[in-house]
């Protein structure tokens, strides 16, 4: 069995042996530039860890763990551009640092890479893995859809919240560890309950995003604090704080919520100041919880020995406490 950081090695080293840039410079380089800037590379961990439940070899799907990466970045190139974002794992975004059309034309070709490299799974499990694979990235603009829908409404309800999270971020973890596990040989009913194990790390995970974008430590978190409440994203804390907040308070928010031309400082300090009236960090904290232990319900169920399932354990025990 390997552990996160080992993996992480082993992923980090995989792309590191890529030769990704060629001419034009234009188109490759963005590309390079957002994969040489790290992150946590949760989802080809995710992906290595399930298999390794399985099976030892983890190189045998090295390709596919990084192809899920490779998307996954796509998806960034294209989410910052969409959500005005400046600032991402601690450098400029590509949009910032080229232009709009650079982050479209080098994210699309991202995502043909990364069909091409999760193509090149154990082809035993190609149509299985790929169909899996389609099914998410529909997903995934589904719940980006979503997101960009509700900054114009403010009767989002929970549910729906959920749900837009569900589609946008939970799907690719749970796919990242379903895709590992079958790949591995594992019963259909492991990959299943695999799959809902991911599904609720998700949902905890995009909850912990959301409170970041507002709690984080800028020079910790690498992307600028306020960017949900600039876009009035309708993150469970806005929803929430909506559902609580005095007439008072209420006022203010609609005041602040689709004003044009704010200065954005004072909106993010205006706004994060009711939540903090309403006890909004603490609402989010326990709904991150409550996903939490329905993942550990979920993986507790995988027939596997409980000593293999330590790392996935420690590995979700982090994210839930992690800092960026
Ligand atoms: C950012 O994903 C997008 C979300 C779904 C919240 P990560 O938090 O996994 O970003 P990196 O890859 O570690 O930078
Ligand atoms: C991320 O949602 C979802 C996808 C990238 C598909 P966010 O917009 O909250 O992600 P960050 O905060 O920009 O990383
Ligand atoms: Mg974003
Ligand atoms: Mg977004
Ligand atoms: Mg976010």
């Amino acid at each position: 069995m390997f552990t996160t950081i080992q993996l992480q090695e082993q992923i980090n080293a995989y792309f590191s042996a890529m030769q990704i840039v060629k001419a034009p410079k234009g188109l490759y380089e963005p590309i390079e530039y957002i994969l040489a800037a790290g992150g946590k590379r949760i989802r080809p961990v995710l992906m290595l860890m399930a298999y390794n439940l399985y099976k030892d070899k983890v190189e045998e799907v090295y390709a596919p763990a990084a192809g899920i990466e490779i998307f996954h970045n796509y998806t960034l190139l294209h989410d910052d551009l969409m959500d005005r974002a400046d600032m991402r794992r601690g450098r400029k975004t590509v949009h910032k640092v080229w232009d709009d059309n650079t982050a479209i034309l080098s994210g699309d070709l991202m995502l043909v890479l990364a069909y091409q490299y999760i193509a090149a799974c154990p082809v035993h499990y190609l149509k299985q893995v790929l169909d899996l694979f389609s099914a998410t990235a529909t997903e995934i603009c589904e719940g980006q859809q979503y997101d960009v829908d509700f900054e114009q409404r403010n009767d989002v309800k929970e549910e729906e919240y959920i749900e837009m999270i569900r589609l946008k971020t939970a799907v690719l973890l749970a796919a990242s560890l379903k895709m590992g596990a079958i790949q591995g040989g594992s019963s259909q009913e492991d990959a299943d309950l695999l799959y809902e194990f991911g599904i609720n790390v998700g949902l905890a995970f995009q909850l912990k995003d959301d409170y970041l974008d507002v709690y984080g430590d800028p020079a910790v978190f690498g992307k600028n604090i306020g960017g949900d409440i600039l876009c009035d994203k309708k993150t469970y804390m806005l929803i929430n704080v909506l559902e609580r907040a005095n007439p008072e308070q209420l006022r203010e928010l609609n005041q602040w919520i689709g004003a044009q031309q704010v200065n954005p400082q004072e909106k993010i300090a205006a706004v994060t100041a009711i939540y903090n009236q309403v006890g909004i960090k603490e609402l989010c904290e326990e709904k991150m919880n409550f996903y939490y232990e329905k993942a550990v319900t979920a993986l507790n169920r995988v027939s596997v020995a409980p000593e293999k399932k330590k790392e996935l354990q420690e590995l979700i025990h982090n994210l839930m406490y992690r800092e960026k």
